[in-house]
């Protein structure tokens, strides 16, 4: 989705930053102004590499890299993700259903262990207003939101609607469409803005207003991000630009 040289080799990937213990040398601007790494063709042979989980940690601390660093997981817990876990100051749990709320659980419980829980959001997705559960008056969301207060988890106040829209960007082409530049005027769009806003906040990189959490967020270290008025203007150069 990011790569503008289209598919094949060239620049490295997540397994030569693993070998060299940097990101350094693979990071590449993309689609959108958003620099990326681009992951392995041959996962299982990283993995196998990734059982020390504070390796990518340590991988990070060494780049000179002056930005939010975005770190996109599968939803199993193997050695990559416990390695995310931990390199993480903010973990997104995305519940869209029951299920996937238990999944939450299951990773609260790992996070518990190491005592990661306070970095841990839920944010509700593929919410649908028509969902309705036993009780005629009740929709999924408000149940799954009693019961997220009821365990004690932080939630982001933002959620992401259903989208006949979105789910078109991603399944009907050759490659997969951004909401910010295809689904404008949507409700998707404005909640991904409402969502990205409510972050920053919540990372204390601008905004204004506190972020409706249901617990304090804890203090996050700015000296990694460079300054504050800069990457809030970044963020929104990026939002306007087109
Ligand atoms: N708001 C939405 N409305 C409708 N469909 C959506 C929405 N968000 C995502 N989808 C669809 O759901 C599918 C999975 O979305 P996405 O890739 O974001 O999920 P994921 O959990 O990251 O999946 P994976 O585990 O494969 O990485 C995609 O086909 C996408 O089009
Ligand atoms: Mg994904």
């Amino acid at each position: 989705m990011f790569t503008l040289r289209g598919p094949g080799p060239g620049g490295g990937n997540l397994k030569h930053a693993w070998a060299e213990r940097s990101f350094d040398r693979v990071i590449q601007l993309g689609q959108y102004g958003v620099h990326f790494v681009a992951s392995p063709p041959d996962l299982a042979s990283l993995k196998a590499r990734a059982d020390d989980p504070d390796t990518l940690r340590r991988i990070i601390e060494r780049t000179q890299w002056d930005g939010l660093i975005i770190l996109d997981t599968k939803s199993d817990i193997e050695a990559l993700t416990l390695n995310a876990l931990h390199a993480a100051d903010r973990i997104v749990l995305p519940v869209a259903d029951w299920a996937s709320l238990e999944e939450a659980g299951k990773l609260y419980a790992i996070l518990e262990r190491s005592d990661r829980a306070t970095r841990a959001r839920v944010l509700l997705t593929l919410v649908d207003a028509r969902t309705r559960v036993e009780d005629p008056r009740q929709d999924l969301r408000a149940v799954l939101e009693a019961e997220i207060g009821r365990r004690g988890w932080a939630r982001y106040a933002s959620y992401l609607s259903r989208s006949p829209r979105v789910e078109a960007l991603n399944s009907g082409h050759g490659r997969p469409l951004s909401i910010l530049h295809h689904a404008q005027g949507t409700i998707v769009h404005r909640q991904m803005r409402a969502f990205a806003h409510e972050v920053l906040v919540d990372l204390g990189l601008g905004g204004v207003g506190s972020p409706r959490l249901e617990e304090p967020a804890d203090e996050f270290p700015l000296d990694r991000l460079g300054s504050v008025g800069g990457w809030k203007s970044a963020l929104l150069r990026g939002l306007r630009g087109r």
